[in-house]
């Protein structure tokens, strides 16, 4: 597979992304993470994969729940010094190394779990069968993603459009039937992010041999809105793709 971009090294970009996750507003903590607790299958006596595993918060959250071993791998050193330093465990084993290679790993896990970090693929089909032969019979996959509406358009973002009294009426985004390479400004320019329309994923996981069990497009609950009263946006357009999917 092709060199994987390891934009979370970059100083100012890691900084910056350690304010917005230290705040307890954003759409992770509000949208994203209520969304996978309420998919994420029994860990007990499990092994988990956690792909792309940041801080290792989501870890020390599967020991807890129960698993016997759980190992993160991440292509950030930055991130992983993080990691070790806040989420260490005697059943968690933190790896520098790119998703794209997991079948060195050399082992069978129960679970892959990834939160935020498959839009960084390139070839999600090639990716989705890595996973398949890392995952023991019965196994599950769940993961978060950027949806393919934020990841589509070219050149930048979609936008809100806004009526007379200045609300948010609707979303617009373009080339979403354009897969690829999507370069952007997130803190810092050059930011590199891969957009598959929902098609490609899901039949990239069918393809695979991963049977579908949910696809969630998460919206925000009455706790979130209150909270951050403008998270209702997510309403007129869904930021996240969850898929959790079963080896069977
Ligand atoms: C948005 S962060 C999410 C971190 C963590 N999963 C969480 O939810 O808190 C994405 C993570 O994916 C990692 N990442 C990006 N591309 C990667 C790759 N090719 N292999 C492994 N990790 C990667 C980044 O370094 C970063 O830590």
């Amino acid at each position: 597979m092709s060199k994987q971009q390891n934009i979370f090294d970059n100083d100012i970009f890691f900084n910056e992304y350690k304010n917005l996750r230290d705040r307890d507003d954003n759409l992770n903590v509000l949208l994203e993470q209520p969304a996978m607790a309420k998919l994420i299958p029994d860990l007990s006596g499990k092994s988990v994969l956690d792909l792309g595993c940041g801080y290792g918060h989501n870890c020390t959250d599967f020991v807890k729940r129960g698993a016997k071993r759980v190992v993160g791998i991440d292509i950030s050193q930055k991130m992983l010094d993080v990691a070790r330093s806040e989420s260490a465990d005697e059943k968690i084993e933190y790896v520098n190394m790119s998703m794209t290679d997991i079948e060195a790993l050399g082992e069978k896990f129960d679970v892959i779990y990834s939160s935020l970090a498959f839009h960084y693929v390139e070839n999600f089909a090639e990716f989705a069968e890595s996973m398949l032969t890392l995952l023991n019979n019965g196994g599950w996959l769940l993961f978060s993603q950027e949806h393919p509406i934020i990841t589509a358009t070219l050149n930048g973002k979609g936008h809100f459009n806004r009526d007379e009294n200045g609300e948010r009426v609707s979303y617009t985004f373009s080339n979403y039937n354009q897969p690829g390479k999507r370069e952007i400004r997130w803190f810092v320019d050059g930011v590199v992010k891969f957009h598959r329309p929902m098609g490609e994923i899901i039949t990239s996981l069918a393809k695979a041999g991963f049977v579908i069990d949910t696809l969630c497009e998460p919206t925000p609950e009455k706790w979130a809105v209150e909270k951050l009263p403008a998270i209702a946006k997510e309403y007129l357009k869904p930021n996240f793709l969850i898929v959790k999917a079963k080896r069977t």
